[in-house]
Formats: structure tokens, sequence, C-alpha cells
């Protein structure tokens, strides 16, 4: 296998991404009232410098009361571009495109971290807006018997968090970003819009399923208008969420995206429901790509397979296999920020290490040449040797 197709360019509208590994959004709870911090730079950094094509900034919120967790990204102002930019900048001086996710927790929001517990905030002094953080749906139904019910958006409101997310969409590019993505996924706002379990609205956003669809088409029509049409956009999707939503009403979703100027569908599941968007139903390597199989061949969209992705051939077999167009690595990605590195020099690529910076490629490439060190402690060639090959 030559690890071709990983590592091979690829341009979408005005936009070429050197490979086709992408870091997908990872919150990292880490945000001071909205503001990114040092660890954004150092986060988003490590992973730009170790090689990968696209570099996607977490969940970042359109509204205040969007935030899941104190922790949370927010762009609901013009006061988060700056900052925001700082970010963008080190990861393009890597050489890799910069991108950033959009979204709002809907009635997941006010939260703690995971790490903390993963379940309703209780007041404290120190959250002092906390009423205005009282968390918003479709409808007044809580996500489960853990949670709170939610406020149910009068429809005035709605239209309103569509020109939020418009507005969101300018300042993600004013930041400099050059690929955006809706979250449509993992039980957040977009996703209650579009399950029937969450939305029982009798107004013309919910009921049928052009009604339910019909928040997150105006959403990327206000979104469009922002965003220049030479930059990429993508949405996520939990194309499965177990819960009454499934392959075909993604497919049906995903053409009138693409006709609204989506490009890719990022191929996520679950969420609507306690099951961990995560986890889903079958822990196993790539468990969800037979669901970017399906919007690719169905909906004729471009799309990214997401979900235990660990080794450099997985990817390179699943592009091969025409599964997806993007690879995201998400976790194995925590492990190993140099995953790309490593996976070009598995795959056999010429120049393992000319996609990452000289400060450490340069040391790496001499080492190789010298006939020392080719083989890094990461060794392994891949799901044969992990001897879990199905
Ligand atoms: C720490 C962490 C934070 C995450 N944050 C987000 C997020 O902000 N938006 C999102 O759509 N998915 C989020 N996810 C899901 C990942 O993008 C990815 O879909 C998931 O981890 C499965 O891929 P993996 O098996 O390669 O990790 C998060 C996952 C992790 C582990």
């Amino acid at each position: 296998m030559s690890g071709q197709l990983l590592f091979t360019p690829m341009t979408i509208r005005g936009v070429t991404l050197k490979n086709r590994i992408v870091v997908p959004p990872m919150h990292q709870y880490s945000a001071d009232k909205g503001f990114p911090t040092d660890w954004h730079l150092m986060n988003a950094g490590k992973f730009a410098a170790g090689g990968a094509g696209l570099v996607i900034v977490e969940s970042t919120k359109v509204e205040r009361r969007g935030c899941g967790t104190v922790g949370d990204l927010g762009i609901w102002d013009d006061k988060f571009v700056a900052p925001l930019n700082r970010v963008v900048s080190f990861i393009k001086q890597q050489n890799a495109v910069a991108g950033i996710q959009l979204g709002h927790s809907g009635r997941k929001a006010r939260a703690t971290r995971p790490w903390e517990g993963d379940r309703p905030l209780e007041r404290t002094p120190e959250i002092v807006d906390w009423d205005a953080w009282t968390p918003v749906a479709p409808s007044a139904i809580a996500h489960s018997e853990r949670w709170p019910v939610p406020r149910a958006l009068e429809t005035r409101e709605i239209k309103d968090l569509v020109q939020a997310w418009g507005q969101a969409a300018r300042r993600a590019n004013e930041a400099g970003f050059d690929v955006l993505e809706l979250h449509g996924a993992h039980g957040y706002l977009v996703h209650e819009f579009l399950s029937e379990r969450a939305n029982q609205r009798s107004d013309e956003y919910g009921g049928s399923e052009s009604n339910r669809m019909r928040f997150l088409i105006e959403v990327t029509e206000a979104v469009r208008v922002h965003w220049p049409d030479h930059k990429p956009l993508f949405v996520r999707l939990s194309v499965e969420d177990n819960a009454g939503w499934g392959p075909e009403q993604s497919a049906r979703l995903a053409k009138i995206l693409k006709a609204k100027g989506v490009d890719v569908i990022d191929c996520s599941s679950g969420g609507i429901t306690e099951m961990a968007p995560i986890l889903g139903k079958e822990i196993k390597y790539s468990y969800q790509v037979p669901l970017s199989e399906y919007i690719r061949r169905n909906a004729d969209i471009m799309t990214m397979a997401v979900g235990l992705i660990i080794h450099g051939d997985q990817a390179e077999q699943i592009l091969r296999d025409e599964q997806a167009d993007l690879i995201a690595v998400g976790r194995e990605i925590l492990n190993n920020p140099n995953w790309p590195m490593d996976a070009a020099l598995k795959l056999g690529v010429d120049g393992p290490f000319r996609n990452v910076p000289p400060q450490f490629g340069y040391w790496l490439g001499t080492r190789a040449k010298r006939g020392f060190g080719t083989r890094p402690s990461t060794w392994q060639s891949g799901l044969q040797e992990a001897g879990k090959a199905s």
C-alpha cells in the first residue's frame, strides 16, 4: 500500500488541504467566558504542527444560551474575532487549514464538564447570568429524566437564532477560518429540531420531516450569505440516532443541503438519547464508516468519516474503498498529535517528515537517513499486527 490517497492534496472550492487527515472538533472545556485561552492555541497548534491537513476548532457557540459548560468557546460577539484569529494564525503558520465548528447545545446546555460527572450544573454565585443561560429547545421536553425541562423557543426567537448562526459565520470568516462546520449532530439544538422525539412543535419548524429540517436549512442559507463562496462548508449529522432518525432521512437532508451550498457531510451518530455520541451501538474499528458510505452513495455528496479510525492503513483503505473523502482522527490524535507523520512513515510515503515543521521534522529525517530510528516508538504496521482486523 503506497498511502497515496491519504496524502494526496484535495481542493474543495478555493481551499486546498495538503492531505485528507482532519482533526475533528473536540471540546476542550477550557475557554474563559467564551474566550480562547493559551490552551486552545497549544491544542490546535500541536495538531497543526503534527501534519494534519485540516484542524477544526471545537463546537463554538453562536449565542450565550447555547453554551454547554462554563468552558465553552463563544463567537456570539465581535469581541471574539481577534482572540480566535490568534489560534487561526498559528494553525496557518504550520501549513494546515483552520476550520471551526459552530454549535448550540440546546436542551443539553448548562452542564458540568464531562470529567465532573456530565450532569446538569448546579447554581452557584459565580455564574452571574444563570437565568439568561436557561436551556432552550424546539419543545419543552427534557433530554432524559436526569436533565431539566428546557424552555420551548418562540417562533420569533427561532428566526433570531437563524440570524445568529449567520453572524457567527461572518465572524468566523473575519477571524480567518477557511472551513466552517455546522454542528447538526449529537442531540444538540439542530439535531433536536430534526428529531421527532425532541421536536413536537406545531408551527412551520415542527411536525413533518420537511418542517423539522427547516431550521437547519434556514441556518445553512443564513450562513452561506456571510460565508464566502470560495470557502467550504461542512455539516455534521448524526446520520443514525437510534431514535427515529436514520440514514434515509439524512441522505434526503444531505441532498437539500448540497443544493444550499454544503460541500461535505461529516458523518457521526447518536446523542439524542442518553447513548453517548462517541460510543455508538457497536464499539469497533470504523464503526461509523458505513454511515459515511451510505450518504456518499445515496446523496452524491462528499463525506468525512469519523469514529475509531486508529491506523494509517485503516484510513487509507476507507478512501480506497470510496467510503469517504476525508478521514477524521479524534481520540487517537489525542494519543499521538503527530499521527499524520506517523501514518506517513508507516504507509511508506515519500518524505514522511516533510509534512511537519523543520523544528522537529529535520531531526527525525536525518536520524532516519542515518539508518537508525526508522521505527518509532509507536511502530506497528496497522490492523493486522493489532490483531483486530475484523
Ligand atoms: C474530548 C472530546 C471532545 C469532543 N468535542 C466535540 C465537539 O466539540 N463537536 C463534535 O461534533 N464532536 C465532538 N467530539 C466527537 C469527536 O469529534 C469524534 O466524532 C469522536 O471522538 C469519534 O471519533 P474518534 O473515535 O476518532 O475519537 C468530541 C470528542 C472528544 C473525545
